[in-house]
């Protein structure tokens, strides 16, 4: 955007003038983000699970400081966090987890393929959307079977890919997400070639036919009913998620505390 249409858009040269330096640049944000052609989503972590947080320009005050420990915002995690707590108070796609993991049950699947389908997106509504498949296998991969982790991970890239041979067409959905054109990064088409031709690759693929975007009203997916499956399946840390000294476990804290400072 160039000066002079930056300042008409804010109510010309007197208005620019009397605003603030902070106020200059809140209304070039905004300007800028209204010249996206692209919807750019946050996420959740970026907005305290959807309680939009702005980044204070202000210098701190004396006698004030900068947060740290549980935010009085979210619910407070307990002292040794379980899954089922992350879900209850952290998750906030559960539905479209229970959904997909509902049918991946009628389809008669493996409760280990249950369980993938119910933790799938656990990035995209708890942690990060980039990379989702990515980050939510490193952040489940201490807890589960192995090719539990590998199918969240790989199910990223599948996604992108058709296989009609089982049933799985390239999504509408993305059509409309991405546009007719879009083009994924070559990292997706190289990792979801070796997936192709891995031993797990039905169990990634599983994922992929099983999941839904839409959310049928009628249908009522409780999380207890999958209490037994994730009993089986997903081993908590005695210590709780975040304190277990895992190579996921400063994700998870991540989680607990989204707007530590440092
Ligand atoms: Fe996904
Ligand atoms: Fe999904």
């Amino acid at each position: 955007m160039d000066r002079r249409s930056f300042i008409a858009s804010v109510g010309g040269v007197v208005a620019f003038t009397a605003m603030t330096a902070n106020q200059k640049a809140d209304a070039l944000e905004l300007a800028m983000n209204d010249e996206l052609e692209a919807r750019v989503n946050k996420s959740v972590i970026c907005t305290t699970y959807r309680r939009e947080t702005p980044d204070p320009k202000e210098p701190l005050k004396p006698g004030e400081f900068n947060h740290m420990g549980h935010d009085k915002r979210l619910p407070r995690m307990s002292d040794k966090p379980t899954l089922l707590e992350f879900f209850e108070k952290r998750l906030t796609n559960s539905s479209h987890l229970l959904q997909s993991a509902r049918l991946a049950r009628i389809n008669g699947l493996p409760e280990k393929i249950v369980l993938a389908c119910l933790l799938h997106d656990i990035s995209v509504g708890g942690y990060v959307r980039v990379d989702h498949g990515y980050h939510g296998a490193q952040l489940i991969a201490p807890y589960v079977d192995e090719e539990i982790s590998w199918a969240i991970k790989y199910h990223q890239s599948l996604r992108f890919i058709p296989d009609e041979d089982v049933g799985y067409p390239y999504p509408e959905a993305y059509i409309r997400y991405f546009g007719e054109d879009y083009k994924p990064e070559p990292y997706i088409y190289k990792d979801a070639e070796y997936a192709r031709n891995h031993k797990w690759y039905m169990t990634a693929r599983q994922i992929t036919i099983n999941d839904v975007y839409s959310f049928d009203p009628n249908v009522k997916v409780e999380l207890e009913d999958y209490y037994d499956i994730i009993g089986r399946h997903f081993k908590d840390p005695e210590e709780g998620l975040g304190y277990d000294n895992s190579h996921s476990a400063h994700m998870w804290r991540t989680m607990i505390f989204p707007n530590n400072h440092l």
